[in-house]
């Protein structure tokens, strides 16, 4: 077989992947006490831990939050599982890669406007987790407080296991669909879909395509949820029925696999005899899921002005303090804009909030060039920004017609704390030295009548 062939063959298989991934059953909602059952009869009745669960199978709790945390906030699912989780060596230390955590103290903080460009392509075998690159972050691993923002760049699918101890994963493809396949089952995400993976539960990154790219937001503190609608009412924004949670799927494998587990900022790795996603059944609130943000009902403005970003919240991580964000992830969506004598782009301005900002498609309304699909801007606490000088003429100057936003798709991170760089983010070739002049030759307009 020549390689043009071979490469014929892996597209083919490819091509064969992705329908099987688009035909993957789900369950719908958000938040919800799921259940599911990959063999009828493996999930118990009336009970979670009975004598002896159904076909041999083993119970075991997984806790996302503390045993007496407020219902509404609690979560935890139940597994029925081949082997319990606890029939595994010793973990030893592996290489952490380009993978950081906080507290990020190795660089001096950045009040400055920074800009990346895409990470570089990654050496050939590169899967998810040796792909990933942490930009930066805030709070402190330890104390399950604060985030990190990593990037993704992989050419290769996980034959090891991976989970993370340390927070919950939102990821977020710009390009590259993937296969998410987890102890709870499998989720097919596409760019511009986001999965979250919650923390401690394990999965493994499929490519279905041959490079896969992205953002992730580690998030330490409290696990993501909706936000509240307040006066929107009871619709609106992302609608939870538009998440997607696995069905049941397992495999039964003996024989080694690396399970590779992030904890307080460190990889450790043990090879199991058998493979650790081996759930039968489960059930309970505390699961991974997947979101198409072409579905987000974005709310605007119908008279004057913009409401602030907030507005375009999918998910809210909540710190201690009320309306105080441990972190947002917010989404810029196709919309129409129609306020009247209004300054339609962003708004310059200064933000308490740190803001990280991606893009999976298109480009951005307030920036026009050098914002691109890969890339990502930082603007730390209190940092002065906005739109470009390109932008702010034309938005000046547009006639206001009703105008449809719907070449783009961008993203932001928003966290309480400011993000310091990791050592590699900070002397990055791909840091852009001169993102300062999208702000030069913005003129002087005034005048006293
Ligand atoms: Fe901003």
């Amino acid at each position: 077989m020549s390689d043009g062939d071979t490469a014929r063959a892996s597209a083919f298989e490819r091509g064969g992947a992705r329908k099987a991934a688009e035909g993957l059953g789900h369950l719908s909602g958000f938040g919800n006490e799921h259940s599911s059952e990959a063999v009828p009869g493996a999930l118990p009745e009336g009970r979670n831990s009975p004598q002896r669960a159904p076909l041999g199978l083993y119970a075991e709790q997984l806790s996302g939050t503390a045993f007496t945390e407020p219902r509404a906030h609690n979560r935890r699912s139940w597994l029925y599982r081949i082997r319990p989780s606890a029939a595994h060596p010793a973990f030893t230390r592996t290489g952490n890669g380009a993978i950081r955590s906080a507290p990020f103290n190795q660089t001096v903080p950045d009040p400055n406007r920074l800009r990346w460009s895409p990470l570089p392509a990654p050496a050939e075998g590169t899967d998810f987790l040796a792909g990933l690159w942490t930009l930066g972050g805030n709070g402190d691993v330890a104390q399950r407080a604060g985030m990190a923002m990593h990037l993704y760049h992989a050419n290769a699918s996980m034959d090891r296991v991976f989970s993370d101890a340390d927070g919950e994963l939102l990821i977020v493809p710009e390009e590259g669909g993937l296969v998410l396949r987890t102890e709870f089952g499998l989720l097919h995400v596409e760019p511009g879909h986001i999965a979250l993976v919650p923390r401690g539960v394990r999965f493994r990154v499929e490519l279905l395509d041959d490079v896969a790219r992205g953002y992730v937001c580690e998030n330490y503190g409290a696990a993501f949820r909706l936000p509240d609608l307040g006066p929107i009412g009871a619709n609106g924004l992302a609608n939870a029925r538009d998440f997607r949670a696995p069905v049941a799927a397992y495999e039964d494998v003996e024989g080694p696999v690396e399970v590779v587990n992030k904890f307080c900022g460190n990889l450790w790795s043990a090879t199991y005899d058998h493979s650790p996603m081996d759930v039968v059944a489960w059930h309970g609130n505390h699961v991974p899921y997947a979101y198409d943000l072409r579905r987000f009902n974005v709310m605007g403005t119908i008279s004057y002005d913009h409401p602030d970003p907030s507005v375009f919240t999918v998910l809210t991580a909540p710190s201690d303090t009320p309306g105080l964000a441990g972190v947002d992830f917010v989404v810029f969506a196709p919309r129409w804009l129609v306020g009247e004598d209004t300054f339609r782009p962003p708004y310059f301005h200064r933000n308490v909030m740190s803001e990280y900002m991606g893009l999976i498609e298109g480009a951005y309304d307030a920036k026009a060039e050098g914002f691109v699909p890969g890339g990502g801007s930082l603007h730390n606490m209190m940092s002065a920004h906005g739109p470009d000088r390109e932008t702010f003429e034309k938005a000046s100057a547009a006639e206001l017609r009703p105008q449809k936003i719907d070449d783009g798709l961008a993203f932001m991170f928003e966290t309480r704390w400011p993000v310091s760089l990791t050592p590699q983010a900070a002397r990055a070739e791909h840091l852009q030295q001169r993102y300062d002049e999208v702000w030069q030759g913005l003129e002087r307009h005034f005048r006293t009548m």
